[in-house]
C-alpha cells in the first residue's frame, strides 16, 4: 500500500517549500509602520484636508507609526529641485539620525518600510513642464534606491506604493482650470496626455527594477502595492468606494479654488460634512479622506499578512 499519493507528497513539498521560501509578511509579524513619501503620506501637513492614510493604516492593523513622508517631497533635490524636504536630502537622514541615537527603535523583522512618491517628481514644476538634467529613468531609479539604501541598513520588509493615474486628478484632467496650482497658462490636453505617459512609463520601470531587485536582496520582503490600479477602479467604480451623502464625484474636489490667468486669490467652493466622503479628490492634486481611508484599509490588510488584491510579493 502506497502511503501517499502524488498528490499528498507535492502538497507536503510545497508546503515545505513555502515555509523556507515565503513571500511577504506573515501575519501578526509586522508591529511598526516607518512611512516615506510626499504630501498623499503627510500626517502633519495633511493633503486629503483631514486625518492621513498613515493614521488610519496604523490604527486599522494596530501598529506604532513612524512617519517621514513631507508635504512637497520628490525622491531627490538633486535630481528633481523643488524647495521641501526630500526622501534622500531630509527624510532618510533623520530616520538614520533617529536610529543611531536611539530614539527610534523597530526591529527589522517587525517593521514594514513603506515609499509612495513620484507626484512630485513627475509633476508640474518637475518632469511634466521639463527638466534640464533628469527624466523619468533618474527619478524612477531614485525611488528604487530607497529600498537598497534601507536594505544596508538593516531593513527588510518593504512596501512600494506606485503613482496613481495623475492624469485623473483635477491639476492634469484634460479639462482643468486655472487653480492655485498652476495659474500660467497652458494646453490642458498635451498635459493630461503627457502625464499619462509619465506615470505609465514610471510605474512600469519601477516594477521591472524591483523585479530585478528582489532576488539580490537575501531575506527581504519587497511588496508592490498597486496604487495606481487601486485609483484606476475608484475612478471607475466609485459607488464601491465613496459612501458620502451627495452623489458620488470624481472629476470635481471637496475644495475647489478656481483661479485666474496669472494668479489671484482663486474663489473657493468647500463641500462640508459627511457629502465630503462621496468625493475622490480633495482638492485639484490630492486624493480626499475617504480614498485614504480606502488606501489604509487596503494596505493594513497587507501589513497583516492578508492577500490583497492590489499587492503582488516579489519576495
Ligand atoms: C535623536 O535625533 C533626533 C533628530 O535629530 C532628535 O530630535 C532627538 O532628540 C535625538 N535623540 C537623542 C536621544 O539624542
Ligand atoms: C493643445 O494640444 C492639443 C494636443 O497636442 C492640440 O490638438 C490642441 O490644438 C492644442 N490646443 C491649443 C489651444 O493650442
Ligand atoms: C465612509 O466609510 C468610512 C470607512 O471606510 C467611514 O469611516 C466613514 O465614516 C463613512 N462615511 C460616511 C459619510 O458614512
Ligand atoms: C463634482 O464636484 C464639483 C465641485 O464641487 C462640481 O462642480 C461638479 O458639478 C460635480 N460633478 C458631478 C458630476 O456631480
Amino acid at each position: 500500500m502506497r502511503l501517499f499519493n502524488n498528490a499528498a507528497i507535492w502538497a507536503l513539498l510545497s508546503h515545505s517549500l513555502s515555509l523556507v521560501h515565503a513571500i511577504g509578511v506573515r501575519p501578526g509579524q509586522i508591529k511598526n509602520l516607518v512611512t516615506f513619501g510626499d504630501s498623499y503620506t503627510d500626517v502633519i501637513i495633511t493633503g486629503d484636508g483631514g486625518v492621513a492614510w498613515p493614521a488610519y493604516a496604523a490604527g486599522y492593523a494596530h501598529l506604532s507609526l513612524f512617519p517621514f513622508a513631507r508635504a512637497g517631497a520628490t525622491c531627490s533635490n538633486d535630481i528633481t529641485f523643488r524647495p521641501f524636504p526630500s526622501l534622500f536630502e531630509s527624510q532618510l537622514p533623520l530616520y538614520f539620525t533617529e536610529t543611531a541615537n536611539g530614539s527610534l527603535k523597530a526591529d527589522p523583522w517587525e517593521t514594514i518600510y513603506t515609499l509612495w512618491i513620484g507626484t512630485n517628481d513627475v509633476g508640474a514644476n518637475a518632469l511634466l513642464t521639463g527638466s534640464a538634467k533628469a527624466s523619468i529613468v533618474d527619478v524612477t531609479a531614485c525611488a528604487i534606491n530607497w529600498v537598497k539604501v534601507l536594505y544596508e541598513r538593516g531593513a527588510r520588509n518593504f512596501l512600494f506604493q506606485n503613482m496613481i493615474p495623475l492624469q485623473t486628478v483635477p491639476l492634469y484632467s484634460a479639462d482643468s482650470y486655472s487653480n492655485r496650482y498652476w495659474t500660467a497658462p497652458r494646453n490642458t490636453t498635451e498635459w493630461n496626455v503627457f502625464m499619462t505617459e509619465l506615470v505609465l512609463s514610471g510605474n512600469a520601470l519601477s516594477k521591472v527594477l524591483l523585479q530585478v531587485l528582489a532576488p539580490t536582496l537575501h531575506g527581504a520582503h519587497i511588496g508592490i502595492f498597486d496604487s495606481h490600479a487601486l485609483f484606476t477602479d475608484m475612478f471607475q467604480h466609485p459607488s464601491s468606494y465613496l459612501n458620502g451623502t451627495a452623489p458620488v464625484n470624481v472629476t470635481g474636489a471637496i475644495e475647489s479654488c478656481v483661479f485666474e490667468l496669472n494668479g489671484d486669490t482663486g474663489t473657493c467652493t468647500t463641500v462640508t460634512g459627511a457629502a465630503r466622503d462621496s468625493f475622490l479628490w480633495f482638492d485639484e492634486l490630492h486624493p480626499s479622506e475617504q480614498a485614504d481611508r480606502i488606501v489604509a484599509r487596503e494596505v493594513a490588510a497587507v501589513i497583516q499578512g492578508r492577500k490583497n488584491r492590489w499587492t503582488t510579493w516579489l519576495s
